[in-house]
């Protein structure tokens, strides 16, 4: 097991900003990883474990423990009853290879998440989600290391308590922190028929006569991702991004009304989705744009996206603190605007 010191984070993440860390250890088995945590205990520094980068900011004085990346990155492949085939995979292994691995497969449930970047210890995380389809709906069983117990333990998919953009893994209440993500099973559909329950990907099939593959699906779900800046595309700007950076906003009913009943009066639809009983999911992207952020806007070197406006970008030498003032300033605008508390999405490091 290698341990470095002083190594650069901003090149391990999407966004490029942020300092060092201390220490900076790569695990490659499960043993490896206890070993790293001891290490850390032992030095009572904390400990952060980096998966792809690429949800995350990092403090421009980097982070003053240890950062630990698991690098478990095999996929076995098992097959279960009535044609559902279990992929298990290593926390390390790249989420889109894995999804292009699952659709040569032949199995369906992943194919809308095509196109993420990020590996797969990250995905139950934040429950990551896109175009009709979340982890939730697939993962069988999370595979951890207990830093209570130092033992690894297997969760169910309802243990691993799954909202939107929510887990077991990132709620305070409920376990942050507690757990080390080594493994993760889902179990996919053999020759199961693709998602197609966003109205954008309806759209591109919409004159077909026959049901598109898990391929074709694949394929329009990363161009809608390339149009949108979401596809990480070396030296394009808009895409020097932590993705959406902020969760869109679920709101009562009775918020709802009184909020779209003033929106109105100005000559403004304001668009939501409905989720669940009594609430309603607002687009962040439509408050941000409105609150005099449009795609586009720059301050300095950070901004927004020129075709996002969820996405807060590095448009080349920017740094934490840049992007950390145009975080503050369009949370403040929009709650002055429409007396909402935007959430961040990211995960931040050493602030
Ligand atoms: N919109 C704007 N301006 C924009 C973009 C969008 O006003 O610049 C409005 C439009 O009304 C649009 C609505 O926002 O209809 C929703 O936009 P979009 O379909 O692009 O999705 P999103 O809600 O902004 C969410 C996820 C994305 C995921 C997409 C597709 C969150 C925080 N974000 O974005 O996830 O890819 O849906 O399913 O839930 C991420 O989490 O990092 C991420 C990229």
């Amino acid at each position: 097991m290698l341990i470095r010191e002083q190594v650069p984070l901003a090149p391990l993440t999407t966004l490029g900003v942020g300092g060092p860390a201390r220490f900076f250890i790569e695990a490659g088995t499960q043993d490896e990883v206890v070993e790293a945590v001891g290490f850390a205990h032992a030095r009572q520094l904390p400990l952060f474990v980096l998966g792809g980068g690429s949800n995350l900011v990092v403090a421009d004085n980097g982070f003053p423990g240890v950062v630990l990346k698991v690098g478990i990155v095999d996929v076995l492949l098992l097959t279960a009853a009535n044609g559902e085939v279990i992929f298990d995979a290593g926390a390390g292994v790249d989420w889109d290879a894995f999804v292009a691995e699952t659709i040569e497969a032949e199995c369906a449930g992943l194919e809308c998440l095509s196109g993420i970047p990020g590996t797969v210890g990250g995905t139950p995380v934040q429950n990551v989600g896109a175009y009709g389809q979340e982890v939730a709906e697939t993962i069988r069983e999370v595979r951890a290391l207990d830093l209570r117990s130092l033992e690894s333990k297997t969760l169910s998919n309802a243990e691993c308590q799954f909202s939107y953009r929510s887990s077991l893994f990132n709620t305070t209440e409920r376990g942050r922190g507690r757990y080390i993500i080594l493994r993760v099973s889902f179990a996919l559909r053999q020759g199961g028929r693709p998602g197609l329950r966003y109205a954008e990907l309806q759209e591109v099939f919409a004159n077909d006569s026959v049901e598109p593959t898990l391929a074709e699906v694949r394929a329009a779900v990363l161009e809608i991702r390339r149009r949108k800046g979401m596809l990480i595309v070396p030296g394009e700007d808009d895409s020097r991004s932590a993705g959406s950076f902020f969760k869109n906003p679920i709101v009562p009913m009775p918020v709802f009304t009184e909020l779209a009943a003033r929106m109105e009066a100005h000559g403004w639809q304001l668009p939501s989705y409905p989720l669940g009983e009594g609430f309603r999911k607002l687009p962040a992207a439509w408050l941000v744009e409105l609150a005099g952020f449009p795609r586009g806007y720059s301050k300095g070197a950070a901004g927004i996206s020129r075709r996002h406006a969820l996405a807060i970008i590095n448009r080349g030498g920017a740094t934490a603190a840049d992007i950390m003032a145009l975080k503050e300033n369009i949370q403040a605008r929009v709650k002055d605007e429409f007396e909402i508390e935007l959430q961040p999405e990211p995960v931040f490091v050493g602030f």
